[in-house]
Order: structure tokens, then C-alpha cells, then sequence
């Protein structure tokens, strides 16, 4: 691995090209509404805060990205990611409903980077045909099968071994345990 350090922008860049999620929580619009384009959301990184979404106008007033210039080119690296990526999960029958990414500033060169994983914690992939969800969301909604999902996604961009012998680790139910006094 090449590392590089860098400071992060305190900004979450939400990209979204089909509406779920707090979206639809936020704006009451349809679960799974086609967006007519990619949107993107900021939201600052602040856990005590809850990541509120911010404006545009919050994240340049104070000054968490720079200036209006750096954030245009984040907007378009944005852009330009989604559509490399809805392309490349497209032709492995998966639309890429939105992701998270974050960037920051190269500590040498100064250079805006893309400083974040991108995986199915961070993105929302569906099945095209089945619409079947293969990310963290059945994780958040406890429907089951999360390694196999996120295998799914690896063995169809075929970046992990077919007869990959990876599964769940079963646990029983927790029972309580009975001390016996001495
Ligand atoms: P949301 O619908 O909960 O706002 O999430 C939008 C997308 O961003 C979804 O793909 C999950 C991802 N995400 C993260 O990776 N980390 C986060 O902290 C949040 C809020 C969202």
C-alpha cells in the first residue's frame, strides 16, 4: 500500500442517484424514486452534532473545505467517481443507489485527495433484477446474510476466489450463567 498523509475535511460528501435512506426519511419522497440526477449532500462530521446536513453556504463559511474552488473540484471528483463507479457496478448487475465519500489535503503536495474506503459499509448497492439489497443496510435492517452479500459483490467484480470458503460464525443463543456458591 502507498499511504499518504493527509488532513480530512471535516465533510461528508453524500452522492445519490436513487432516493433512500434519510432522504426519504428527511423528505418524505418515495423509497427508490429515480433521482432525474446525481445529488450531493454535505454533511458535517461531528458526532456529538449527529453529522448534521449542512448547506454549501456552511461548509465554505466556515471554512471547513478552503474555499468555493476546492469544493467545486470535490463536486466534480464527486461526479466523476459515481459515474466510474455506477458503470463498473452496472456491468456486474448492481445499480449504485449512493455512497459516502470523504477527501482531504495532501500534507506534501497539497493535493485534494479522495481519502476514504469505498465498500458496501459505505455505499447502497442493489441486485438490478431483484433489487435485493447487498451492503451495511442489512446490517441496519437486521435482515440477515451480510457476508454473503458483501461476497456477492467482490465474487461478481471478481476480486475474490470463487470457491472463497468464507461464512458467517453462527453463535447460539446467550444463555445466562449460573455461578454455583462455594
Ligand atoms: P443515509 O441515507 O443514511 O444518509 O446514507 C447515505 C449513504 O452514505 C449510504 O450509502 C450510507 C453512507 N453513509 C456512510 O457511509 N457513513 C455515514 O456516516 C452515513 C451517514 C452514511
Amino acid at each position: 500500500q502507498l499511504i499518504r498523509l493527509a488532513t480530512i475535511y471535516p465533510v461528508e460528501f453524500i452522492v445519490r442517484n436513487i432516493a433512500t435512506g434519510s432522504l426519504t426519511k428527511r423528505l418524505g419522497i418515495a423509497d427508490g424514486t429515480v433521482l432525474s440526477k446525481p445529488l450531493i449532500e454535505y454533511s458535517y462530521k461531528n458526532d456529538d452534532l449527529g453529522d448534521p446536513l449542512v448547506a454549501r453556504e456552511h461548509v465554505l463559511e466556515f471554512n471547513w473545505v478552503p474555499d468555493a474552488a476546492h469544493l467545486d473540484l470535490i463536486n466534480d471528483y464527486c461526479l466523476r467517481i459515481n459515474d466510474f463507479m455506477q458503470g463498473m457496478f452496472r456491468g456486474v448487475g448492481i445499480k449504485l443507489v449512493d455512497f459516502k465519500l470523504e477527501f482531504g489535503k495532501s500534507y506534501v503536495d497539497k493535493q485534494i485527495l479522495l481519502a476514504d474506503e469505498i465498500s458496501p459499509d459505505t455505499c447502497r448497492l442493489w441486485d438490478v433484477s431483484s433489487e435485493k439489497k447487498l451492503d451495511k443496510d442489512r446490517f441496519r435492517k437486521d435482515l440477515g446474510n451480510i457476508m454473503q452479500a458483501y461476497q456477492e459483490v467482490a465474487r461478481r467484480l471478481g476480486i475474490i476466489h470463487e470457491e472463497s470458503n468464507i461464512s458467517e460464525v453462527k453463535f447460539g443463543k446467550p444463555r445466562a450463567v449460573d455461578f454455583k456458591k462455594k
